[in-house]
């Protein structure tokens, strides 16, 4: 008998929609070839979810991904709920849900495809052979840290991380890191912040655990640099939750274009995948968002939540074979591009590439 998992959709605002829907298509026809059953359920979050049901994060949300095997999620926000009041903000609900599911390890890949060398604004001889795996810790920090307020005259944000925190991301980090090339670069501002100072002899003494692993350290503000100036010298980086989030966008661009960076958040119960991307409201509609990010998203669903791993290959084949005959969304359409797709001729594309 085929196996027959629950996933739980949570499509979102702005492009989120058009994003998931092609990713579905793919998710289906994998499933159809790997012999195994997929029921979806949808639920509501962010701006569409104020609109309908008057808060960004519904408990039915909440209960409903707690109780499926993974959730596919798209992106939320946008101008129309900038203004409301920061408990009612579609941010606030994201930050909400990955605490409720305890995801505090992000793991955010950048991948370069030899194919999309040309896109990036980097030169080629810097970019190719990246390989980096981006661990973000997701549910701790200035984030969340308290006390947290804004009287209009005075405003602050408390940046905390306990011991125990450090030791649960970074041990995932560590077992990452042992999976890939053995290097792990610890990102933090220890020359200026006692929370980076804890987060650093921490993780010195972590690394006594795993001697087969290579342990540096590097002070935010060099890594952006870094990145930058020499991506390949990074196999696996660990930081924390807002260097994680700037450093991750950085990472997109070095291999092209923030539409392709997948994502996954994992901890202790439901995981979720989505792409590192926003809901980009200004192409909203327009048919030109790249679905890649989140086709890739699910390939790392199938391998890390469903055990499909056969199946996740397969997308990521299917993903490349497009990319090799030329095909490119617009973001990533350089001048070696044979055509350029829509969002949903793309998804269409990689759907009927997997075999
Ligand atoms: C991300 C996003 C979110 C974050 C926003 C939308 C709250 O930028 O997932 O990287 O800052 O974590
Ligand atoms: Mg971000």
């Amino acid at each position: 008998m085929s196996k027959t998992y629950k996933i739980s959709i949570i499509k979102g605002d702005g492009i989120g929609p058009e994003i998931i829907d092609e990713a579905i298509k793919v998710l289906d026809k994998v499933a159809e070839i790997c012999d195994f059953k997929l029921v979806y359920k949808e639920y509501l979050m962010g701006g569409i979810a104020i609109d309908t049901v008057g808060v960004p994060l519904p408990q039915e949300t909440i209960d409903g991904v707690l109780d499926s095997d993974a959730c596919l999620f798209g992106s939320i926000g946008g101008p129309k709920w900038d203004n409301l009041p920061r408990e009612l903000r579609a941010e606030t609900g994201l930050l909400k849900f990955r605490e409720a599911m305890g995801v505090y390890a992000n793991l955010r890949p950048a991948v370069i495809y030899d194919e999309l060398i040309n896109a990036s604004t980097l030169k080629a001889d810097v970019i190719k052979g990246v390989d980096i795996m981006v661990v973000r810790e997701l549910i701790g920090g200035i984030y969340f840290g308290q006390p947290r307020g804004n009287d209009g005259e005075r405003a602050y944000n408390t940046m905390v991380y306990t011991k125990s925190e450090i030791i649960r991301i970074g041990k995932k980090a560590f077992e990452i890191a042992k999976t890939r090339d053995n290097r792990l670069c610890s990102v933090d501002k220890a020359n200026v912040l006692e929370v980076s100072q804890l987060w650093r002899d921490t993780i010195n003494e972590l690394s006594t655990d795993y001697p087969e692993v290579e342990l540096t350290h590097m002070y935010v503000d060099n890594a952006a640099m870094q990145l930058v100036r020499n991506p390949k010298q990074f196999d696996v980086i660990v930081t924390g939750n807002i260097f994680g989030d700037i450093l991750s966008d950085t990472a997109s661009m070095v291999v092209g274009s923030i539409g392709l960076l997948p994502s996954a958040s994992t901890g202790d119960k439901t995981a979720i995948y989505e792409p590192i991307h926003g809901s980009a409201p200004d192409i909203t509609g327009l048919g030109i968002a790249n679905p890649i990010a989140t086709i890739e998203s699910v390939a790392m669903m199938l391998k890390y939540s469903l055990n499909q791993e056969e199946a996740a290959l397969k997308i990521q084949a299917a993903i490349k074979k497009a990319l090799v005959e030329g095909y490119r969304t617009k973001d990533i359409a350089s001048f070696d591009a044979k055509e350029v797709l829509t969002t949903e001729q793309m998804g269409e594309m990689i759907k009927n590439n997997l075999v």
